[in-house]
C-alpha cells in the first residue's frame, strides 16, 4: 500500500517522479504529492487529494528543472485523504521531507514528545513523526539523521528522505515494507516496487528488512542500521514496458483476462514432461526430497491467493498423499500451531509482499516448518524470504482485481501436486492426462472469451440488483467465492459466495425475485445436488444463472439463463469456470461506471496489516 518514488541524478526529477507514480498508482490512489529540491536547493512541493493526475495538472506550467525529488501515492491509514495529510511531509524548518510506506505503531507517543517540545504538527499522519524527527536530529549528514530516527520509530516502513541541507541525496529504509533501489548511469531511482522503474533500468537492489541506502546520481550504498556497509546483489528485471500497459483496452483487468489464455502457457513453459507424465518446476529441486516426505501442507494466502489455495486443497488432496490445510494468512499467524520439518507452509502471493502472508512464512520458518512460495513478483519479500518455490512468470498484473495471477496460482497449484504425486500413487496414464489437460485449457479460455458479448448481455440484465449470491459444490465453492469478491470489489454490488448445502442454513431467506444466484454446476458426484438447491431457488422467485461445463435440459428448465464452459479435467475446471464470473464483473462495474482499474478503498499490494 502507498506507492513511493525517488529519483536523483541529470534528468529533471519531476516527470519521473510523476511516471512513476501513475504506474505504482494501483498501490493506492487516494492523494498524491512529490517534493523536488531544485538548483538552489529550494524545496518545491506539491500535494494533491485524488489521482497523480491531479497532481500531475498541479506542476504543468511550472518551472521544475531539480534533479532529486521524492514523491508518493497515498493509501491513507491515518489521517482522512487531505491536501495536509498527502506526502511529502516536511518538518517545521521545511528543509526536510520524508515519504513513507507502511504505519509507524509508537507516533502517538513520539508526537506527544515532539509536542511538548514545541513542535507544531501540520497532519494527522503517523508519518510525519519521523521527517520531524530527523529534522531535530541533523547534524550535517542525513543518513546519520535518519539512523538516529530509525533508533525510535517502531512499526512498519519504507521510507524516503530528502533535505536541502544534504543535497543531492536521497536516505531510503526499510523494515516490513518495500524499498527496491534502480540502479542507472549517473542516476539513481527508488520505488516500492519495480514497476516504477521499468522504464528507466534494469538493475535493481532489492533491500532487505533493517537495510538503509544512500543514493546519489552517480553511487548508492546499502548500510545497515548502525552503519555498517551491506553487500546487497544486483538483479535484473524481467518485465518489458509494454507488458505494464494498457495498449488499446479500456481496462487493464480487461486486458488481464484475455492474457489468460497466454498465462497459462507461460505457467507450464518448461514445466512439464509429457512422456513421463511429470512435472518440473526447477525451484522445488532442492528441497524435493523433504517436500516428498511431508506429513502436512498448510497453505496460507489472503483474498484472491486463498481462493486459490482453497481450490488448491482439493488439488492436493485429490493428487497426493499428504494432509492438507488452507488458512487465512491473517489468522495462521495468531494460532497455537505445531510445525517442524514434516510440515510444509505454501504461501500464495501474487505480489509477493502481502504483509500477512509474509508474516505467517515467518512465523512457519520461525518453528522449522519448510516454506515454499507460490509468487507472481521475481525478487519480491516472499519470494526471497521462502526456502524454496515456483513463479507464476505471468507478468505484471495491474488492474487492482486479481485475474490472470489466480489462474496461474491454479496451474501451478496442479503442477506442484503433480509433482509430488507420481512420487506418489499418481499413475503415468493419470500423470499424462493431467499434462494434456493442461496443454488443452489455452484454447479452451480462448474459447470462452469469443463469448464475451453473451456475458455482457447477462451483466446488462443482472447488474441492477443490488445483491448477488454466488453458489457451488466441492472444487467449485471456493470458485463461487471467488466470483463474489471479483463482483462485489469492482462493482460494489453486495455479493456472497457460498457452498450450495449451506443455503438451507441461512442465506435462502434473502431470496426473492430481486436476489439472483449464479451457481456453478459441474457434471460430478454434487449435480443432482446442485439441481435441488436451484429449484429451491426458483421455488422463491430467485432468478438464476448457471455456469457450467455440462448443460442439461433440466438446467435449462429451471435457470433464467445458462453459460457453457468447456468440459476438463475436474481440477482444471476452476481455471475455466472462473473466467466468465471475471467478465462477468467486469461488465457488470463498467454498466455502473465504476472504476474498474482503481476500485474504492483498494490498493493491489497489502503492506499494512
Ligand atoms: O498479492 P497477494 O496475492 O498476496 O494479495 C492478496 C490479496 O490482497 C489479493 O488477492 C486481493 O484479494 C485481490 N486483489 C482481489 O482481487
Amino acid at each position: 500500500m502507498c506507492g513511493v518514488v525517488g529519483y536523483v541524478g541529470y534528468r529533471k526529477a519531476a516527470p519521473i517522479l510523476i511516471n512513476g507514480l501513475k504506474r505504482l498508482e494501483y498501490r493506492g490512489y487516494d492523494s498524491a504529492g512529490l517534493v523536488a529540491l531544485d538548483k538552489d536547493n529550494q524545496p518545491r512541493r506539491y500535494r494533491g487529494v485524488g489521482r497523480v493526475k491531479n497532481l500531475e495538472k498541479q506542476i504543468q506550467g511550472e518551472d521544475l528543472v531539480a534533479t532529486c525529488g521524492i514523491s508518493h501515492t497515498r493509501w491513507a491509514t491515518h489521517g482522512k485523504p487531505t491536501e495536509g495529510n498527502a506526502h511529502p511531509h516536511a518538518d517545521i524548518s521545511n528543509k526536510f521531507f520524508v515519504v513513507h510506506n507502511g504505519i509507524i505503531e509508537n507516533h502517538a507517543k513520539l508526537r506527544a514528545q515532539l509536542e511538548a517540545d514545541g513542535v507544531t504538527f501540520s497532519s494527522e499522519t503517523d508519518t510525519e513523526v519521523i521527517v520531524q524527527l530527523v529534522g531535530r536530529n541533523f547534524k550535517g549528514s542525513l543518513e546519520g539523521a535518519v539512523e538516529e530516527v530509525l533508533k525510535v520509530i517502531e512499526g512498519t516502513f519504507g521510507i524516503a528522505v530528502v533535505s536541502s541541507e544534504d543535497p543531492g541525496k536521497i536516505v531510503a529504509a526499510r523494515r516490513g515494507s518495500p524499498v527496491v533501489l534502480g540502479i542507472g548511469r549517473d542516476e539513481m531511482f527508488i520505488a516500492s516496487d519495480v514497476g516504477a522503474l521499468v522504464p528507466y533500468t534494469d538493475q535493481v537492489v532489492y533491500l532487505e528488512d533493517n537495510d538503509l541506502a544512500v543514493m546519489t546520481a552517480t553511487d548508492y550504498q546499502v548500510l545497515s542500521f548502525d552503519h555498517v556497509p551491506i553487500k546487497r546483489k544486483t538483479s535484473m528485471i524481467d518485465w518489458t514496458v509494454e507488458e505494464g500497459e494498457r495498449g488499446d483496452y479500456p481496462h487493464f483487468m480487461l486486458k488481464e483476462i484475455y492474457e489468460q489464455a497466454e498465462t497459462v502457457r507461460n505457467a507450464m513453459r518448461g514445466r512439464v514432461q509429457l512422456s513421463e507424465g511429470v512435472a518440473v518446476l526447477g525451484g522445488l529441486q532442492s528441497k524435493i526430497h523433504q517436500i516428498q516426505h511431508l506429513k502436512k501442507l498448510i497453505i496460507v494466502s489472503c483474498g484472491t491467493s486463498y481462493h486459490a489455495g482453497m481450490i488448491g486443497r482439493h488439488i492436493f488432496e485429490n493428487l497426493t498423499e499428504i494432509s492438507v490445510e488452507v488458512e487465512l494468512a491473517s489468522e495462521f499467524r495468531y494460532r497455537r500451531l505445531r510445525l517442524d520439518e514434516t510440515v510444509g507452509v505454501i504461501a500464495i502471493s501474487q505480489s509477493g509482499e502481502t504483509i500477512d502472508t509474509l508474516a505467517a512464512i515467518r512465523e512457519a520458518r520461525r518453528k522449522g516448518a519448510l516454506t515454499i512460495g507460490l509468487v507472481n513478483v521475481v525478487g519480491s519479500t516472499i519470494a526471497r524470504e521462502t526456502e524454496c518455490g515456483v513463479y507464476c512468470h505471468a507478468g505484471p498484473e495491474i488492474g487492482v482485481a486479481s485475474t490472470k495471477i489466480f489462474v496461474s496460482q491454479l496451474v501451478i497449484l496442479n503442477l506442484m501436486a503433480l509433482l509430488i504425486g507420481r512420487y506418489q500413487s499418481v499413475s503415468l496414464s493419470e500423470g499424462i492426462n493431467i499434462i494434456k489437460c493442461l496443454q488443452e485449457l489455452p484454447d479452451q479460455i480462448s474459447g470462452i472469451l469469443k463469448n464475451a458479448p453473451r456475458l455482457e448481455e447477462l451483466a446488462r440484465k443482472y447488474e441492477k440488483f443490488p445483491n448477488c449470491l454466488f453458489i457451488g459444490r466441492q472444487i467449485h465453492h471456493p470458485v463461487a467465492l471467488e466470483g463474489a469478491l471479483k463482483l462485489k470489489e469492482i462493482s460494489y454490488i453486495h455479493a456472497e459466495g457460498y457452498a450450495a448445502g449451506e443455503m438451507k442454513h441461512g442465506p435462502i431467506s434473502l431470496i426473492d425475485e430481486n436476489f439472483p444466484t449464479l451457481a456453478l454446476v459441474s457434471g460430478d458426484a454434487s449435480y443432482e445436488k446442485m439441481i435441488s438447491n436451484i429449484q429451491e431457488i426458483k421455488a422463491r422467485s430467485g432468478p438464476v444463472i448457471i455456469v457450467t461445463s455440462k448443460r442439461t435440459a433440466e438446467m435449462d428448465e429451471f435457470a433464467d439463463d445458462v453459460f457453457e464452459v468447456p468440459s476438463t479435467h475436474e481440477l482444471l475446471q476452476p481455471i475455466l469456470s472462473v473466467v466468465p464470473l471475471q467478465l462477468y464483473s467486469y461488465y457488470c462495474a463498467r454498466f455502473r461506471g465504476c472504476e474498474i482499474d482503481k476500485p474504492r478503498n483498494l490498493a493491489k499490494s497489502v503492506t499494512v496489516e
